[in-house]
Order: structure tokens, then sequence, then C-alpha cells
């Protein structure tokens, strides 16, 4: 089966990974991580999240980071917006792209976002609403479309319903996440295929989690069916605050390492990646949780 020769890498590092950080990480070494990957060519980097800080308390400085990075002209800069508060916060800030988060599971939207799905879906209107009157891009995340900590198996049809929900929200793109990582090759097919049969590939994305080591895998399962949009995070930071003992996205190093190899393009730099992983992971005090970029350090080191 041929592969797609292009895929656009989202680094979601400073979000989705720095917002699992226990210990303060200061908005000054956050600017300095985006713009590192910046300059490393991501065209689009999740950069914020405009969230209640008393449930994520280490993104209350996404104001500040999006006002100090320097931003490259064409690249866009994500930011998380659970309702109109977020929005208006992430307008201010002059995010590109807004993105709800909903989930396929119903338990773990109560825990995540203190609401059903559907209410989810209500509350998602009037943001999607403002994100088209103000010309920005609208993204949508689906969480435990794999599986859920707290209700174990998600129906396919769960899946289904809450992309076509999306859909009709007038999401430009939807990511497929693997919040807990516990997916495998095949329910990675079965999932996107659910996810295909409501909303255009081209505009799909497969953000895996690497818990169980399988989001490699799971990432060349979805690029055999025609994926062409995957989220990573540099030095694979992360974990999800209400998804006890999940790790982070799979690492971007390990991504971009496998999407060279495979010829397919990204247009990111990955010696550039290994040197922002590097940074990151030393301001934190541990070795970084990518392979290939140990790999590659441990190599420049010799
Ligand atoms: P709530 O408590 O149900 O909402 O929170 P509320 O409207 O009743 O507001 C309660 C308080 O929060 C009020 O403050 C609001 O002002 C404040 P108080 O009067 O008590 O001082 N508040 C806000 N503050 C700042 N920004 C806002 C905002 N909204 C309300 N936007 C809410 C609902 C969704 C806001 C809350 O539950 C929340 O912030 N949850 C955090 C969820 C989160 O960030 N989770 C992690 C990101 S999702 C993720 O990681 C998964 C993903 O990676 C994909 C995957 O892997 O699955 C995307
Ligand atoms: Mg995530």
């Amino acid at each position: 089966m041929s592969l797609p020769s292009k895929v656009k890498i989202v680094e979601v590092g400073p979000r989705d990974g720095l917002q699992n950080e226990k210990e303060n990480v200061p908005a000054d070494v956050k600017i300095e991580l985006v713009n590192r990957l910046t300059a490393a060519g991501f065209a689009n980097i999740e950069a914020a999240s405009f969230v209640s800080p008393k449930w994520i308390p280490q993104m209350a400085t996404s104001r500040e980071v999006m006002a100090g990075i320097v931003r490259k002209p064409g690249v866009i800069y994500s930011a998380l917006t659970p309702n109109m508060q977020g929005f208006e916060a992430a307008l201010a800030a002059g995010a590109g792209e807004v993105v709800i988060f909903g989930a396929a599971s119903e338990a773990f939207s109560q825990r995540n976002i203190n609401c059903s799905i559907a209410e989810s879906i209500t509350r998602f209107e009037p943001v999607a609403k403002a994100a088209k009157e103000h010309g920005l891009r609208l993204r949508a995340s689906v969480s435990t479309a794999f599986g859920c900590p707290y209700q174990g198996e998600v129906p396919l049809e769960s899946v289904a319903y809450v992309v076509a929900r999306m859909r009709d929200l007038g999401c430009d793109e939807i990511d497929i996440a693997d919040t807990i990582g516990v997916a495998t090759p095949r329910k990675t097919q079965a999932v996107m295929q659910a996810a295909i049969g409501e909303f255009r590939i081209d505009g799909l994305s497969g953000h895996f989690h690497d818990t169980y080591g399988q989001a490699l895998v799971n990432i060349y399962a979805a690029l055999e069916l025609g994926i062409t949009i995957f989220h990573s995070s540099v030095a694979g930071l992360g974990g999800c605050p209400y998804a006890k003992g999940a790790t982070g996205n799979v690492a971007t190093e390990d991504v971009l390492y496998m999407m060279n190899g495979l010829g397919i393009e990204t247009g990111v730099d990955l010696d550039a990646v290994v040197d922002a992983g590097a940074f990151i992971s030393q301001f934190l005090g541990r070795k970084g949780a990518s392979r290939v970029g140990n790999a590659i350090l441990a190599k420049r080191a010799g």
C-alpha cells in the first residue's frame, strides 16, 4: 500500500506536554521552547491553553507565552478554548487556531471538562461561531477515542457520533486522540475508519500518547489509511492530568526519524528538534523520553 508523500506534524509539547508538569515552568522557558520549535520548521504549534487555572495551573501563563513568542509568518499558533471565556482570551492573545476539546466517552468528558458530551457540544457552539466570525481556524479534539481510563471500551459509534457533531460545528480539522495510549494498529485503523466515515480524511489527525509504546506503529497504521496529520511532543513531554498513569504524546523526534526513513516529507529539521528537546529536558532536570533524541545526543557526544 502506498503511503502519503507528505504529512503535517503538529507540535503539541508546549501545551499537552507542559500542562502535566508539576514544577512551574516559567513563561520565558516556554517562550524559548516555542521559538526553537518555530525555527525547527513546524507549520503548527500548540502553544497555549485558555482553561481554568484552578484545573490546570501550568497553563496560567498562556497569555504571556502568546505575547512573548516570535511569530513566523505562515505558522499557526494554536490554543485550547473550552468555552467562550477561553475563546475571548485566545482571540486577545492572537491565536491563529482555537481548539475545542470533547471526548468520545461520557466518563472522561465529565472528569476533564465537567460536563456531558451533549452539554460540551452546546458549549462549543458559540466558540465555533465566534471562531468563524473572526476568521480563525477551528480544530476539535476527540479524547478517549481508543479507550477510556474510567469506562474502558469506547464504542466506534461514539467516536463517529462526536466526530459528526464536531464536523457540524464547522471544524477545519478534527483530532482523534488516544488519550491513554492504549491503541494497537488494527484498533487504530478501525477507529480511524469510523472517523473517516464522518469527516474528510485530509482534515483528520492522529493524536497518540505513547503509554504502551504503540504510538509509532499506530501512526504507521494510520498512514496506511491515508491520514496525513499527526500530533507529537518534543522529548515526549507530557501525560494527561485526568488520565492517571498516561505518559506523554509520542515523541516528535521519533516520529520525524520514522518519517525521514520512509521518505515522507515533514518540513521539520530533526536536529533542531533534538536541540529543543535537550533544552527543555535540561530545564526539567531529566532525560528526555525520545529514544531517537537520546540516540542522536549520545552519538553527538560520542
Ligand atoms: P467549570 O468549573 O465547569 O466551569 O469548568 P464554570 O464555567 O462553572 O467556571 C468555574 C470557574 O472556572 C470560574 O472561576 C470561571 O471563571 C473559571 P471562579 O468564578 O470559580 O473563580 N473558568 C475559566 N478560567 C479561565 N479560562 C477559562 C475558564 N472557564 C471557566 N476558559 C472548564 C469548565 C472546562 C473551564 C474546566 O473544567 C477546565 O478548565 N478544565 C480543564 C480541562 C483541561 O484543560 N484538560 C486538559 C486539556 S485536554 C487534553 O489534554 C486532551 C487532549 O490532549 C487530547 C487527548 O490526548 O485526549 C486535547
Ligand atoms: Mg493529549
